[in-house]
């Protein structure tokens, strides 16, 4: 089996970079380790920054996400008993967009089947070979069978478990991270959300979220201990707490998912092997707070799919094949950006949350953070112009 491009992975950033690739004329096979159900039905975070919107409209797969996401203009900071609103459309001009990353995957997956292009699901035993040669190679298993796949690039896009940033030497690769004292409990529930915005609260209870998916179903967030047990979690222990911490009118409605997420900050430096290139949450995992995990992904595979298109050269024209100009630029275009948004998912989290270790004065310093930005446009203006999302690398 041969192709241009093998990816790994086929969450929100293997299957965008397989439509970039497709939509230029540069071949790939995906190959996802679970089902196709499994994938479309995970839920993860639903923030769009106005350039993944823009990068999905652009690609001819927005028009659902246009349909049936929610526009946001601002979120609130709940704090001290009092709500104050984040203006991003006045501070910025720019908005972003309410989709679940489920629906995003499943628009690529149906987007990728419709063009009848190489997408396989449920393969395993995969492995990378050769990637520091010109003649890279992944083998797989599908379906029992055995299977080599030559390519000339391999796309780890295989998240943060996957196995392609493992096949990188140790020495080649410098590791960064922070691994936090706490974790997420989300909900996913069949209520109308309480607020027709996200509402982060710092509470002295601990941070809570309101977001949400429709208007009928929304999504909650409580902080919590990092080994919490949801079965310690009843419906209206859930509820309770989240009124507590939101202080906003919620019904209780039926519980559709629940689950803990640990909170983490990891970037692996370069996301560049040889020809195997890294990218989204195999290269680095940002804490939610920022909701920056999908957009960082999508602004990675934007910039290889870029890199990919001036190796290829354009389609019709004949262009300068061979260019590897950009994609000897890849890591470092992708982790500029990747840095500033791992210090404003960090930033995020270390205002909102409540640490362990806090002492009475950590408390006040947080206090006169959130009270400085909801008092300063400059403050309130950083804040908005990094969740609306910084520019995508040229
Ligand atoms: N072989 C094939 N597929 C694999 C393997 C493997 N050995 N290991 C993992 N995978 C698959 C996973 O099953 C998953 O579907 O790679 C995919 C990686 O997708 P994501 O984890 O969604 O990562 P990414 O596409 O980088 O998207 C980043 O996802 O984790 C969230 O919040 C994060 O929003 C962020 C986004
Ligand atoms: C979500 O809707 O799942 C969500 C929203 C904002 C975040 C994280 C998650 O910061």
């Amino acid at each position: 089996m041969r192709t241009q491009v093998a990816i790994i992975g086929a969450g929100p950033a293997g299957l965008l970079l397989a439509h970039l690739l497709h939509q230029h004329g540069i071949e790939c096979v995906v190959l996802e380790a679970k089902s196709r159900d499994y994938v479309e039905n995970r839920v993860r975070a639903g923030v769009l920054e106005h350039q993944s919107v823009d990068i999905l409209n652009q690609a001819g797969v927005g028009a659902r996400m246009m349909a049936e996401g929610l526009l946001h203009h601002g979120i609130f900071l709940h704090f001290a008993g009092r709500s104050h609103r984040i203006d991003f459309e006045e501070l910025t001009g720019r908005t972003v967009m309410i989709y679940g990353q489920q629906e995003v995957v499943r628009d690529l997956i149906a987007a990728r089947l419709a063009a009848r292009q190489p997408l396989y699901f449920e393969v395993d035993a995969v492995s990378v070979h050769d990637s520091d040669t010109d003649s890279p190679r992944v083998r797989f298993r599908s379906g029992g069978e055995q299977h080599t796949l030559e390519c000339d690039f391999i796309a780890g896009c295989d998240g943060f478990h996957g196995i392609c940033r493992a096949t990188v030497p140790p020495e080649q690769l410098s590791l960064y991270e922070r691994v936090y004292p706490f974790a997420w409990l989300g909900i996913l529930a069949e209520i109308p959300p309480a607020s027709h915005e996200l509402i982060y609260a710092s509470d002295e209870r601990g941070f809570a979220l309101l977001s949400m998916r429709s208007a009928t179903v929304s999504r909650l967030y409580l902080q919590c201990a990092p080994d919490e047990d949801v079965e310690q979690w009843p419906d209206e222990r859930i509820w309770s707490e989240l009124r507590a911490r939101l202080n906003v009118q919620l019904a209780s409605g039926p519980v559709l998912q629940r689950s803990v997420t640990p909170m983490r900050s990891f970037v692996a430096e370069p996301m560049r092997f040889g020809r195997l290139f890294l990218a989204g949450d195999a290269a680095h995992i940002v804490p939610p707070t920022g909701a920056k995990g999908m957009n960082l992904a999508m602004a990675d595979v934007q910039v290889l799919a870029r890199a990919l298109q001036s190796f290829y050269g354009p389609r019709a024209h004949g262009g300068r094949s061979g260019a590897m100009e950009a994609l000897n630029a890849y890591s470092q275009t992708c982790l500029s950006r990747v840095w500033k948004v791992q210090r404003f998912s960090w930033w995020m989290t270390s205002l909102l949350h409540r640490f362990e270790e806090d002492t009475p004065f950590d408390r006040r310093r947080q206090f006169a953070e959130l009270e400085y930005i909801v008092s300063s446009r400059a403050a309130a203006q950083t804040l908005a112009e990094n969740y609306v999302g910084l520019p995508l690398a040229p």
